[in-house]
């Protein structure tokens, strides 16, 4: 059990999701479709051995891969979304939802490890710190030669910025220092401007790799449809055309080395 609050519902999911567009096929899709159908694959690669997904939060990973790998655990630290998870699969007996971080799990489960590691869109909400720690943990889950899935944020070299979920204003008057942005992580119970977000460019977000990994593929997703792009440029700071080619999110297959 752990004290963490994760301070959104996700209600704003859907009118915020309208404005990204999936690249693949006609672009009719889930804008997260590319990450998705990827995730499966590596879920079939793997199905009869095991996986964890890390923040679970309301499931979605979970509940997919429950249907295709032999067994699933899911963590997560937020207790109402825990238990929306937990409901979720409460249909499927290879599939165990926990409300615990990585270092709870890897104390209690000491030498337990996963064919399959997943961390989707959570490091970006994280204290510097914890997002680092939290990157170690999954080493020390991923067998020897075992995949690790990490997504986050994704801007542009220029524009990756600690910021909030709620701002007024664009990148250059809404970003805060890397300070300012680990307490408001890290003070879950004084969140008035929203989560905390942290848009990582690239390299950057490479560069927060463990070294018991090696980068194995990058790719992005969600990009931005163009009747809504404009809002984005100002969001980020910079010109529309820039992010024309450009998602929103970003993900790491990742193989952990063997020694
Ligand atoms: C944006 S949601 C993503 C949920 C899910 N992975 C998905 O892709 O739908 C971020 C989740 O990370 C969880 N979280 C926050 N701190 C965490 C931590 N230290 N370790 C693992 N998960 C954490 C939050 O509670 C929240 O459910």
């Amino acid at each position: 059990m752990t004290e963490y609050v994760y301070n959104d519902n996700d209600s704003t999911m859907p009118a915020l999701s309208a404005k990204f567009a999936s690249r693949v096929g006609d672009s009719s899709g889930h804008h997260e479709e590319a990450f998705h159908s990827m995730l499966e694959l590596l879920a079939h690669a793997i199905s009869a051995g095991a996986m964890i997904d890390v923040g679970c939060g309301m499931g979605r990973t979970t509940a997919a891969c429950a249907g295709i790998v032999n067994e699933v655990v899911a963590l997560e630290p937020d207790e109402a979304r825990c238990n929306y998870t937990r409901d979720l699969v409460r249909d499927k007996p290879n599939a165990t939802v926990l409300q615990q971080t990585t270092q709870q799990f890897i104390a209690e489960n000491p030498g337990k490890q996963f064919d399959l590691v997943v961390l989707g869109m959570v490091i970006q909400h994280l204290p510097t710190h914890l997002c680092d720690a939290v990157l170690a943990d999954l080493a020390t889950l991923c067998k020897p030669g075992g995949l690790t899935v990490v997504a986050t944020t994704h801007a542009l070299e220029k524009a990756r910025c600690f910021t909030h979920q709620h701002v007024t204003e664009g990148r250059l008057l809404s970003q805060i220092s890397r300070e300012a942005f680990d307490a408001y992580a890290a003070d879950t119970d004084h969140q008035d401007k929203g989560l905390p977000v942290r848009r990582f460019s690239r390299s950057e977000f490479e560069s927060v790799i463990p070294d018991a990994f090696e980068i194995v593929h990058w790719g992005q997703y969600s990009y931005f449809r163009p009747e809504h792009i404009e809002h984005f440029a100002w969001l980020h700071s910079v010109e529309p055309h820039e992010l024309a080619n450009t998602g929103n999110s970003q993900y790491l297959v990742l193989r952990r080395k063997r020694s």
